[in-house]
């Protein structure tokens, strides 16, 4: 067992081998004032501060207080790091449900895009919703990503696409940051489309004139995205918002090559980029270039999922090639899922990736893309770290992400609390 430098990212084989990921069963952890201070045998910690624990357990309570600690029992569930979905639209109002049925007699996003719905639509409906609200169901959300384990999220804005609208979302991000336990990573995708009342050269004029100065005096976003794609935003445009935003202080995480190749992740190593997201279409020599430039190239299969598509990700390509990858859920109206243990599944059972690899492309990696700095990140059971873990319902790890459409976690703590 040996995590290595928690900072860098797993690859290639690294990221499957048990060995070397995976704590022997038998260990308990001990947790001080939120972190983990302690990894070793359960007993040896309980003969020092609860040896009357022994006799006095309680087979049907998972958990029992002492005068100097709490006792939580795991009853044999092999315990996991809390995860870490590094690309979410959490916050938008009303559905896109109707949509299913347009896709199914046979128009593509970009169509129904075009036809009034997708983006356009949820920036309308979401204009009209206050502060209050976004906080309100945001919190809902999130209560529901909680319960799937999740334990540090990004949010990114994107459906306002207003000055008003698109400060409205970030500050009901900081909200419900302030409010809850979890870590909340907040990032302005004001590039996310074209807003019905502007034409492309009056937007990007608003987004770097009125919407990037704001965002950044408030200080209410550290990461800057863009959807770089063909009939969205293009190359030069993504570069122009990138290298404005980092002017002003915010880092790129991107949108890229989710529907076709436009040199998209390329782009993003370039840029610097921390993370580059769907790259489902991306080639090889882009992928190779983001690993060297230390770009995290995160998949979305939840997307092509929903879409009704056969075409995810080629993230074997990475496992090949050593080249660092996550996943996440790309919460959105159109791809309603905050269930990581889903798209673990998604990633096991449809992607061909082996469940402690997919596991560490939840965990370890993508915290490595949310700016620790020197702090510790987050996403790995050792000591020092945050205590943020999900106890399973079975013995054996690898069921985290096999058990599609139920939940595999019976309990998840954030920083020492259940
Ligand atoms: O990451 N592709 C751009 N943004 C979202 C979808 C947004 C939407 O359809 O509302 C995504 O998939
Ligand atoms: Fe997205």
């Amino acid at each position: 067992m040996s995590l290595g430098d928690t900072k860098v990212p797993l690859t290639g084989s690294e990221m499957g081998d048990k060995e070397a990921n995976v704590h022997e069963s038998g260990l308990g952890l001990l947790i001080e004032s939120g972190k983990i201070s302690r990894i070793s045998g359960w007993e040896e910690i309980i003969d020092e501060y609860a040896p009357s624990w022994r006799h006095d357990r309680d087979y049907d309570n998972q958990r029992a207080e002492y005068d100097e600690v709490n006792i939580i029992d795991a009853k044999g569930g092999a315990i996991i790091p809390g995860f870490v979905d590094s690309h979410t639209h959490l916050l938008w109002q009303s559905d896109r449900f109707n949509e299913i049925s347009l896709r199914q007699k046979g128009m593509t996003y970009s169509q129904i895009s075009k036809s009034g719905g997708g983006i356009g639509k949820t920036v309308r409906e979401t204009r009209g919703s206050t502060i209050d609200h976004l906080v309100e169901i945001g919190r809902e959300r999130l209560d529901m990503a909680i319960e799937y384990g999740t334990t540090t999220m990004e949010v990114k804005s994107g459906y306002g696409l207003s000055v008003e609208s698109e400060l409205k979302l970030l500050q009901a991000s900081g909200v419900i940051a302030d409010k809850s336990r979890i870590d909340i990573h907040s990032t302005w995708l004001g590039a996310h489309d074209v807003p019905h009342d502007k034409n492309k050269t009056q937007y990007m004029e608003e987004l770097l004139t009125e919407q990037l100065p704001l965002v950044a005096e408030q200080g209410i976003a550290k990461w800057v995205d863009v959807f770089c794609e063909p009939g969205w935003f293009t190359l030069e445009e993504t570069e122009d918002i990138v290298s404005s935003a980092k002017e002003y202080g915010l880092s790129p995480r991107l949108h890229v090559d989710e529907f076709e190749d436009s040199g998209g992740l390329s782009l993003a190593a370039e840029l610097g980029a921390s993370s580059a997201d769907h790259v489902g279409h991306s080639n090889s020599e882009a992928r190779s270039l983001a690993s060297k430039s230390g770009t995290m190239q995160t998949f979305l299969p939840g997307t092509p999922y929903v879409l009704g598509s056969k075409d995810y990700p080629p993230i074997t390509d990475c496992v090949q090639n050593d080249w660092a990858f996550s996943l996440a859920t790309d919460f959105n109206p159109n791809c309603w899922t905050l269930s990581i243990p889903f798209i673990g599944s998604l990633a096991a059972h449809r992607c061909g990736i082996d469940p402690i690899s997919a596991l560490a492309a939840v965990t370890r990696n993508p915290s490595t893309t949310l700016g620790y700095g020197d702090n510790p990140p987050v996403g790995t059971i050792s000591e020092g770290m945050d205590a943020n873990l999900n106890i399973l319902y079975t013995e054996n790890v690898d069921a985290w992400c096999q058990v599609p459409g139920m939940n595999p976690i019976s309990k998840t703590m954030v920083k020492g609390l259940l």
